[in-house]
């Protein structure tokens, strides 16, 4: 049976071009910095965002949490939204790693309201926790991929100016953003202090993430990575495929927002689903199954028995991401599908 994965644009295999670019790679031991691939990957990501510094690490997960603890000490609060990643999918790594407590804020598409975040920032008093950071997440994965408007990314950043608040982005999909709103990744990380990306989900890398940010804040990130065992050695092989992701498979992340508008529009036509189209910006479908009988992870295994691979966010929602292993074929293939289930 054919089987058509759309759970995540994480489950993507290296290419045969990418495989053959991580065999040639030049390495070195990357603990040292001696490692050359690795040093160009950096390089490049700093040219990219306009950081001073960048550090390659294992993980997304790895990347926001080495950021956020050399942002804080432990006792002090971050704000994030409510279904952020770094709330919600990292483990309670902030507290576990960093001592530090979030201080979730539930937004409206992933955006957080000025007003709201302005009344979370704890006053200078003994009772609270300090608040140190303030952390976006672009585009936001629970949300459905939508994109942080710049103009509500500007105002975040006057506010926490004005409170002399740190700000980090969770630019796992920063990329979809960027191809989506043609606004680069060097203006959106401009306006933060850190920033990690990840070259493991849209751009179909197998493994690998990277912080940037100041040379300085980038020094101290070398700790925390080393600390969490995240120190790697010949890196060069996967910040090859890396660097090819980045060279080979940006502009096309186009093809998977297109293919996602396609299924999100084709799922709003059958009755029991339920797609805000308004939130389908990039490669994620959120389906809103609550006017179905059957709960979600009833019908993501429903579906499975057809071949197409879905995933149950929760009780009545499904979420489905279209990536660089799906074509127009198994667009049109999972069409035919779900018109008739
Ligand atoms: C928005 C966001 N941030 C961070 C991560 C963490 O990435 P990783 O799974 O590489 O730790 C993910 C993973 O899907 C994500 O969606």
């Amino acid at each position: 049976m054919r089987i058509i994965d759309l759970r995540s644009d994480t489950i993507t295999k290296p290419s045969p071009e990418m495989r053959e670019r991580m065999a040639q790679a030049e390495v070195g031991d990357d603990v040292f910095g001696e490692d050359p691939t690795v040093n160009s990957l950096q390089e490049k990501v700093k040219e990219l965002t306009g950081k001073e510094a960048a550090l390659f690490v294992s993980s997304g997960t790895q990347a926001n949490q080495i950021c956020i603890n050399a942002h804080t000490r432990p006792g002090e609060e971050v704000i994030c939204e409510y279904r952020s990643h770094i709330f919600n999918y990292e483990a309670g790594s902030p507290a576990l790693l960093s001592g530090v407590q979030l201080h979730p804020i539930l937004g409206n598409y992933g955006v957080l309201d000025y007003e709201n975040v302005k009344e979370a920032i704890r006053p200078l008093d003994h009772h609270f926790a300090q608040t140190r950071l303030i952390s976006l997440e672009n585009t936001h994965n629970r949300w459905g991929g939508t994109i942080y408007p710049i103009k509500k990314i500007k105002e975040m950043r006057r506010l926490a100016d004005e409170h002399n608040l740190k700000m980090h982005l969770d630019g796992a999909r920063l990329w979809n953003a960027s191809v989506v709103s043609g606004i680069s990744i060097k203006e959106y990380a401009g306006y933060f202090d850190s920033v990690s990306l990840c070259f493991s989900k849209g751009l179909g890398a197998p493994i690998g993430s990277i912080a940037a940010g100041s040379a300085e804040f980038i020094d101290s990130t070398h700790y925390y990575r080393k600390a969490y065992g995240g120190g790697m050695r010949q890196a060069g092989i996967l910040a090859a495929a890396a660097l090819y992701a980045i060279e080979n498979n940006l502009e096309r992340l186009k093809d998977d927002h297109r293919r996602a508008r396609l299924l999100a529009e084709v799922f709003n036509t059958i009755s029991g689903f339920v797609v805000d189209l308004q939130g389908v910006q990039t490669n994620i479908v959120i389906i809103d199954t609550s006017l179905n009988k059957k709960p979600a992870p009833q019908i993501a295994a429903e579906l499975a028995e057809k071949g197409i691979k879905v995933q149950a966010f929760s009780s009545t929602r499904l979420r489905v991401v279209t990536h660089l292993d799906i074509n127009d074929q198994d667009i049109d293939h999972t069409i035919e599908i779900i018109k008739k289930f």
